[in-house]
């Protein structure tokens, strides 16, 4: 599962606050919902794997599941509504539990820590996304990550000291909107899981492993990342022997045309079947 934590400085935790002030007096809770929509909504429908944690003030959790939730729409208005209800559900219960205000979500009262703790014992990985982070291309992203964000403002020292021991991840140098930051994630984690998923096509043969070697790292010069698959392995039988050292050089579905391009400049037109 792929999951979103955003933390609201400012963000109302009284459920008395205007939907028509969401900038102003509810503290910013419309960069929340912007932030709701960019983590949930796609097109037509809603990813069922994602789930989006709110914290308000560093004291009210509010978690929103993809697969359950019910009347989420994109606009600010409504998503805001969703998050009031839940803050009165929350100010109307004695319970120590998470309580359901509306179907898919829930609320209950954490601080940062609290949240993390909880999100630790579901496997969750937390990764902090931060303007001077490591760059994203360059990290392994694991298999259930939490992406931990910030609203409007900057993380607070006190985040910063509970988020300290996470690996951070920038989006480039900009510093972008937290719906922009959310969006950008979601492209690259899909990405990867396509690349994941996809078989691997071929786009070259050729007889012998330093051939390959040479074609294999120009196209890793150009960052496409290469497979390569023997017939037999050189060492045991010989080159000249027919078929024995056959290497085909397979690649991603999307790396296809840019690789058989190279191979066509740089060395010879692609043998392709
Ligand atoms: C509006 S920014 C926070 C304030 C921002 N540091 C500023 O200078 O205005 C919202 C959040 O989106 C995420 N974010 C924004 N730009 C990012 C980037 N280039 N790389 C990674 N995360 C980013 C961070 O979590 C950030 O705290």
């Amino acid at each position: 599962m792929r999951r979103f934590l955003i933390l609201g400085h400012k963000a109302s935790i009284e459920p008395d606050f205007s939907l028509n002030d969401l900038p102003g007096a509810a503290g910013r809770i419309d960069v929340l919902c912007r932030a709701i929509g960019a983590s949930l909504f796609l097109s037509h429908g809603i990813r069922n794997d994602v789930e989006t944690n709110l914290l308000l003030q560093d004291s009210v959790h509010v978690r929103i599941h993809g697969q359950y939730v019910k009347r989420l729409n994109p606009d600010e208005r409504s998503t805001a509504a969703l998050i009031k209800h839940a803050l009165k559900a929350l100010a109307e219960s004695s319970s120590d539990h998470e309580v359901r205000s509306t179907p898919g979500i829930t609320v209950m009262r954490r601080s940062l820590p609290e949240v993390l703790d909880v999100l630790l014992s579901e496997n969750a990985v937390p990764i902090v996304l931060h303007e001077e982070g490591e760059p994203a291309e360059m990290f392994a992203f694991p298999e259930n990550p939490i992406f931990i964000l910030s609203d409007h403002a900057e993380f607070s020292e006190t985040d910063q000291l509970a988020l300290a021991d996470f690996p951070r991840i920038s989006l480039g140098a900009k510093a972008l909107h937290t719906s922009q930051a959310i969006t950008i994630t979601h492209y690259l984690l899909d990405r990867l899981e396509e690349d994941r998923n996809a078989d691997l096509v071929l786009v070259h043969k050729v007889w012998g492993e330093p051939k390959a070697q040479l074609i294999i790292s120009l196209l890793e010069d150009f960052d496409i990342p290469v497979n390569r698959m023997m017939q037999a392995p050189p060492s045991v039988y010989p080159m000249a022997l027919d078929g024995m050292a056959e290497v085909r050089i397979m690649v991603r579905p999307r790396d296809v045309d840019k690789a058989r391009r190279i191979i066509a400049d740089y060395f010879e037109t692609p043998v392709e079947k």
